[in-house]
């Protein structure tokens, strides 16, 4: 399990210290932009994600919760975006706004909303390095799992194995301790946290908290 907790719910006025918190103990960064018409919620831009840049060497995971993405994936990728995940739901025409990830040197990868069925993207799976289901209507922090959310992983993981694929799944949306097995057992390999992480008094400890319940389910 891969574990990239989303900075959405880390305190706004310490960004720098909410990253060093957990720096060493995760594996990416999870990076929310919200512009207020494909999401009602409007959280940050290409300026934040570039003044951390220099304080983080952790893959910045960069979700894209903007109309028409095509307009900002550059400005994202020069902002220090490793990876830049795009919405299907967001653009007319997500396989060209992919190709475009990738040729700017990052790490494409296309997520789908509750309402939106997997096999929606099995067309652009060849695309993307990674998938990212939401399992949360996406636009806030804090809400709760959407359990039919995961059958769409299991599907996914099929098609991607039955394509020959390396690509990973990634999950966004509600998961905690609580969850975490389930999410696991449906075939996550990259887990988004951000309540449960940032949200913790000691935020390193809910990250070795969660990689404690990953080795109980391996025994
Ligand atoms: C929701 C965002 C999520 C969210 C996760 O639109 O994409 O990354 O911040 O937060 P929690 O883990 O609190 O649900
Ligand atoms: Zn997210």
């Amino acid at each position: 399990m891969k574990i990239s907790p989303s900075l959405l719910a880390a305190d706004f006025a310490n960004l720098q210290r909410s990253v060093e918190k957990i720096e060493d103990t995760v594996d990416m960064l999870h990076l929310d932009v919200m512009d207020g018409l494909f999401v009602p919620n409007i959280s940050f831009g290409p300026g934040v994600i570039e003044a951390l840049r220099p304080h983080s060497k952790l893959f910045f995971d960069v979700h894209l919760m903007i109309e028409r993405p095509e307009r900002y994936v550059e400005v994202f990728r020069r902002a220090g975006a490793d990876g830049i995940t795009i919405h299907v739901e967001s653009t007319e025409n997500p396989a060209e706004v992919l190709k475009t990830i990738r040729a700017l040197g990052a790490k494409p990868a296309i997520s789908i909303s509750p309402d939106t069925e997997a096999e929606t993207i099995f067309p652009l799976l060849s695309l993307c390095d990674m998938v990212l289901v939401m399992t949360v209507y996406p636009g806030f922090g804090g809400q709760k799992l959407i359990p039919r959310c995961l059958d769409k992983v299991k599907a996914l993981k099929a098609e991607i194995a039955r394509l020959g694929l390396n690509i990973s799944v990634e999950a966004d949306g509600g998961i905690g301790n609580a969850n975490l097995a389930e999410v696991l057992e449906a075939g996550v390999d990259v887990v988004v946290a951000g309540s449960a992480v940032f949200g913790a008094a000691a935020p390193s400890e809910a990250v070795a908290q969660m990689r404690e319940i990953e080795a109980s389910l391996k025994t």
